[in-house]
């Protein structure tokens, strides 16, 4: 103990001697800083080149940097290039102090793994860790060591195209998710070379935009907002992550980039947060049209909120210097977010060595290798969902003749997913071609596309933005048909990989109608009616409404868009190289009208306990209330079972733990992953409380017949929740802990907190 206390005390003071050091550090050169050169440090621009996600591409970057007039640059890429911007800051500005550069590597560098929704639903939080060290790893051989990632959205509304970025509906797996991100990035030191500092975002709220359309109104209680929807940013926050970027939302009435509650007494003040806070692209501007001012107010609005870097729209730049004569800001105001600018420079040891980040000959060693690959097909085919398996139709022999058909079967860009600007699509595996790989000799394979993802072509050049997602096949809708049943005809099985295409979700990516398009419908139809087994692969990214694929096809497999590996890593599930472990972490809803649909829902005074329709009961005259697949579900090709929950003890007070455990066996035929999930239920509270909430979770490998007793253990910290006054406590009583397969199919038993 003696040991542990004085370890602990060598690395506090060595901490605290860093701090003081860089302090002194900053404290010696902000005196030295003209107050354009300090608003200058605020400014962060894009020279364009990579995908712009606004109107507004900076202009004469060279000057500005060179006048000091720049604080860090996104979306310019590789040691080389980087290097000559970084001397232009560092030669030819008057201080010569150096740039930050950063990126949006989301999922993945150059080695693009599945997009952050499928991530999420591997629950496997090692794993999650590993993709962000892998990314950090080729990012920064790349130059880059600032990540404008994880993004932490609780999304419950899988209309809007960004639940693709995020890791789902729930707040204790989004914690866990966002904590994991931030370890795997920033490890515990900023300054290694292959480490970057992570960008929490987007703070806060924006997956409750309104109708699920993307920079819509967000109005919620601060009673939702703390139990549902803050803890993935504060988990970002203690996990010590580096920067905050706002949201493009209002919070509470004010927009988040002008929102001083939000950004300072809440961020910092309660949470801790010592980082510096970006505005999102353009967003300080775009409180002009959300009617808070001119570009002078919104600028002066933001930076008094706690605000330090305006991403591109340069309102900082260009107008604070005149809010500084008018009083209206203060220049302690603008010395404060010039410091946390400077001090995250610090932090990565720029002011140290500049060009840390810029070794000409690690792109080569470090970006795509072998292994990193071999790690994307891995995580991959973890984060895949079989959500229907009927006859144990798969996994699939490795003979026979599948048919191979979908408008995604032989597509490879579409298979990146959303939001990878750094990734190469001629890289990526197609579908098909992962057949070949695995498959092997014995499977003969015949391809044909059968349906257009879309068939309108101005739908599809709406998805075509950053280049050819959906192309329409110049033959008619029929004869593609057609062509699908010829091949079905002499197979044994056909594969129709169907769904979305990658920028149908995503920025800008929301939809009113999630099913489906009907085009790809009509041939799913088509190829039941030939009455042999049909799997389908789907792709999306997002919850889609396919109760009636569900009906027609003999098993599902949901792939999301799995990444740079995509049909290897499909291959391996179909074939059985690996057995299906994901778990679903948003609800997939029977039709729009449910939205927003979620396992965590209150109970309301007049529950209905099945679908079976109550007059007078919450429900509708037109669909059950359940999901199609609710939350946490995700079958195997082999089965498991679940003993009944046992409890350490009845009771627990304030200050001991509980141990819950269930037994869990293999049943079935093959050896195959299990995420076993906890859930409770506070009976009678002071205000209401949802009816289920994750409290842990656990994957667990399983051979064929393998029993395993699995525990978790319980507090009173895992009890609390933010009271009417926002206070977070944990409320004596009774409580129900549900372990299970899914957010719906548990065993309970029940406890008292006292
Ligand atoms: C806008 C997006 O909302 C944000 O997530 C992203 O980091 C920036 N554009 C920069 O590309």
């Amino acid at each position: 103990m003696f040991l542990a206390v004085a370890v602990a005390l060598f690395i506090s003071c060595g901490q605290q001697e860093q701090k003081s050091e860089m302090d002194t550090f900053i404290s010696d050169l902000m005196p030295q800083m003209t107050i354009q050169e300090k608003i200058g440090q605020l400014n962060l621009v894009t020279p364009g080149g990579g995908i712009l996600t606004g109107s507004v591409v900076s202009t004469d970057v060279e000057d500005k940097i060179k006048t000091g007039r720049v604080g860090g640059i996104f979306g310019i890429y590789g040691p080389g290039n980087l290097r000559q911007a970084q001397q232009m800051a560092v030669d030819e500005s008057r201080l010569g102090i150096p740039m930050i550069f950063g990126a949006d590597v989301i999922h993945g560098y150059k080695t693009t793994f599945p997009i952050p929704l499928g991530i999420s639903a591997s629950w496997d939080l090692e794993l999650i860790e590993k993709t962000a060290r892998i990314a950090a790893q080729e990012a920064t051989a790349d130059g880059i060591f600032w990540n404008f990632s994880p993004m932490v959205d609780i999304a419950r509304d899988p209309r809007w195209g960004r639940v693709a970025e995020g890791a789902g509906e729930d707040p204790f797996l989004g914690s866990r998710v966002s904590e994991a991100m931030v370890r795997g990035y920033q490890q515990d030191d900023l300054a290694r070379e292959n480490t970057m500092m992570a960008t929490v975002k987007h703070m806060a709220l924006y997956g409750a935009s309104e109708a699920g359309r993307d920079y819509n109104t967000v109005d919620m209680s601060r009673n939702r907002m703390f139990n549902d929807y803050l803890s993935p940013y504060k988990a970002a926050v203690d996990a010590g992550v580096g920067c905050v970027m706002t949201s493009f939302n209002d919070v509470d009435g004010i927009p988040a980039s002008g929102n001083r509650w939000l950004l300072t007494e809440l961020l910092r003040e309660q949470w801790g947060f010592d980082g510096f806070v970006v505005s999102d692209y353009t967003s300080v501007n775009e409180m002009i049209d959300h009617g808070m001012g001119d570009l002078k107010a919104v600028s002066a609005l933001a930076l008094k909120a706690g605000l330090d870097m305006d991403m591109v729209g340069e309102g900082f730049l260009t107008t604070l210097e005149k809010s500084l004569e008018e009083g209206k800001v203060t220049e302690a105001d603008i010395d404060l977010a010039c410091r946390r600018v400077l001090e995250a420079k610090y932090k990565l040891g720029l002011f140290d060595d500049p060009y840390r980040y810029f070794d000409a000959s690690r792109p080569e060693k470090d970006i795509l290798t072998t292994e990193n690959r071999q790690a994307a097909r891995e995580v991959a085919a973890r984060t895949f969902v079989l959500l229907k398996n009927d006859n144990q139709i798969l996994p699939l022999e490795k003979s026979g003749t599948v048919a191979l058909v979908g408008p995604l079967a032989d597509s490879q860009n579409n298979m990146l997913g959303t939001w990878a600007p750094t990734g190469e699509h001629h890289l990526a595996v197609k579908v098909i071609d992962g057949f070949k790989n695995v498959g092997g000799d014995e499977v003969e394979i015949l391809y044909a596309k059968g349906a257009n993802i879309v068939d309108d072509p101005d739908y599809a050049a709406k998805i075509n933005v950053f280049g050819p997602k959906v192309d329409i096949d110049e033959r008619s809708p029929e004869a593609m048909i057609d062509e699908a049943l010829a091949v079905s005809a002499r197979a044994d099985v056909i594969v129709a990989v169907v769904g979305e295409a990658s920028e149908m979700s995503g920025e800008s990516g929301n939809r009113t109608n999630l099913d489906v398009h009907e085009e790809q419908k009509k041939l799913i139809r088509a190829l039941a009616e030939t009455g042999k087994p049909l799997v389908l692969v789907l792709m999306a990214g997002r919850p889609l409404t396919i109760e009636e694929e569900v009906e027609l096809a003999d098993a599902i497999l949901l792939t999301w868009h799995p990444g740079v590996e995509a049909g290897n890593a499909i291959a391996d599930a179909l074939f059985g190289d690996y057995n299906p472990s994901g778990k679903l972490t948003m609800t997939f809803p029977r039709n729009v009208g449910q939205i927003p649909l979620y396992y965590a829902h209150r109970n309301t005074g007049r529950p209905q306990a099945g679908d079976e329709f109550e007059k007078f009961k919450t429900n509708y005259l037109d669909s059950p209330n359940s999901p199609l697949f609710p939350f946490g579900y995700g079958l195997s090709c082999t089965t498991f079972e679940y003993s009944d929950v046992s409890l350490s003890t009845a009771a627990i007070s304030t200050d001991e733990t509980l141990e819950a455990k269930v037994t869990v066996t293999n049943t079935g035929d093959y050896d195959g992953e299990e995420v076993v999930q906890l859930y409770i239920r506070d009976v009678i509270t002071s205000i209401t409380r949802p009816v289920k909430e994750l409290k842990g979770f656990q994957k667990v490998f399983l051979k064929a017949g393998e029993s395993k007793e699995v525990s978790f253990t319980l507090s009173e910290e895992d009890l609390k929740f933010y009271n009417y006054d926002l206070n977070f406590v944990a409320e004596p009583g009774e409580f129900i802990v549900f372990i299970g397969t899914s957010s719906d199919e548990v065993k309970e038993a029940r406890f008292f907190l006292e």
